[in-house]
């Protein structure tokens, strides 16, 4: 026994450790089991709590704040996450908090943004190999050739990408600002077109909600691509009175479909504050379990596409990494103080009064687009 923390005795000779739910540990984490038991079953709880437990009491020792995003799974999410949300609120956060270690999360990318804006902190990523089909989709050297065929244009580039990429670029852009982003940097280069990058997605969707033209890559996300317009045509006839949402790495036929679509944080918001009766989210899954937990009078129809990144991070790796200070991300110098002037550039921007709503009305109009 050590802090309170037995362990399980029967399970002892496994290769992997387990604590014990103890009278203790039931008794601490009592609020939180409260809150997530209509969202979690027992016997799940059982093995979550004392893991719950001991990183919540690791945290405060060591001076470590969790970045949870919105599709890690609820224990996770609502269980050790100091800070939630999407993306931009997450880098926000990183840029703001005064923790000495920061643990993700979340995927790698997100970690390197963490690290370029707080390089005199330790970031700590449970897994290595958590990474994202959309920063894995384009390279610095790629980018390089993309301004070399566009000179004069500015470069933003989305989050989803690496340091090194980040740090071949103007400014960044999460989902939740994309659109005003684009407009800010087209107006400050006196320009009518700017290179957005790497998701084609994304792109296309952003092109229709404003008259700025848009060059864009052939990235994609390996979750968002996967949903098409006939599930949403299907969803729409199984379920006619639930209000469908879509995260804007959806392909294009996706979002005419949907009644709304936006960022996770844009999601969240919308199904929080207007109370649909039913809804449908088109997105990560724990997306909809987490936001199911605060969404007491909604119903939620759950087709989903699983992030195999995101779902690298559990509560036990989350442990190791508070515990082992491991493992750290690091980037090098030169690359942190390039890609901080394009990640700063977007935090320095107003935050947008509601989170960003991709406005169907607005789409009617020639979309120019040109993919490279
Ligand atoms: P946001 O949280 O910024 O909407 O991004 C979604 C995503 O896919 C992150 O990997
Ligand atoms: Fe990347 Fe898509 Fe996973 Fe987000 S959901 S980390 S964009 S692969």
């Amino acid at each position: 026994m050590h802090d309170g923390f037995a362990m399980d005795t029967d399970r002892a000779a496994s290769p992997e450790p387990v604590f014990a739910f103890t009278p203790e540990v039931e008794a601490e984490t009592a609020p939180l089991w409260r809150r997530l038991k209509s969202h979690i079953t027992p016997l799940e709880w059982r093995a979550h709590a004392p893991l719950i437990a001991k990183i919540n009491r690791l945290k405060r020792q060591k001076g470590a704040v969790i970045l949870a995003h919105n599709y890690m799974t609820p224990d996770i999410f609502h269980g050790v996450g100091d800070y939630v949300g999407d993306s931009l609120g997450l880098a926000r956060e990183a840029a703001r908090c005064d923790a000495k270690i920061i643990v993700q999360a979340g995927v790698h990318f997100m970690a390197e943004t963490s690290k370029v804006l707080c390089p005199e902190k330790t970031v700590l990523i449970p897994d290595l190999l958590a990474g994202c089909s959309l920063a894995s989709s384009i390279t610095a050297a790629d980018v390089r050739l993309i301004k070399q065929r566009h000179p004069g244009l500015p470069v933003v580039t989305y989050v989803n990408t690496t340091a090194d990429v980040k740090a071949e670029t103007d400014v960044c852009c999460t989902s939740a600002n994309a659109v005003q982003v684009v407009e800010h940097v087209a107006r400050e280069w006196g320009v009518d077109r700017v290179i957005l990058i790497p998701d084609e997605f994304l792109a296309r969707n952003v092109a229709r909600q404003t008259h700025i033209g848009v060059i864009a890559w052939k990235g994609r996300c390996e979750v968002h691509e996967r949903f098409t317009g006939q599930d949403i045509l299907d969803l729409r006839a199984a379920y006619p009175q639930a209000e469908i949402l879509a995260h804007p790495e959806c392909p294009t036929e996706v979002i005419e479909l949907s009644h709304f679509t936006g960022s996770t944080a844009a999601m969240n918001d919308y199904v929080l504050t207007r109370k649909p009766r039913q809804v449908v989210l088109i997105t990560e899954c724990s997306m909809a379990d987490n936001v199911a937990v605060d969404a007491v009078e909604t119903e939620f129809v759950r087709p989903c596409n699983l992030c195999p990144h995101m779902k690298r991070i559990s509560l036990r790796n989350i442990y190791e990494a508070l515990l082992h200070d491991r493992y750290e991300v690091t980037v090098e110098a030169d690359v942190i103080v390039r890609a901080r002037a394009a990640v700063q550039r977007m935090i320095d921007m107003p935050p947008p009064s509601t989170p960003a709503r991709y406005d169907l009305v607005k789409a009617r109009h020639h979309v120019d687009v040109e993919l490279i």
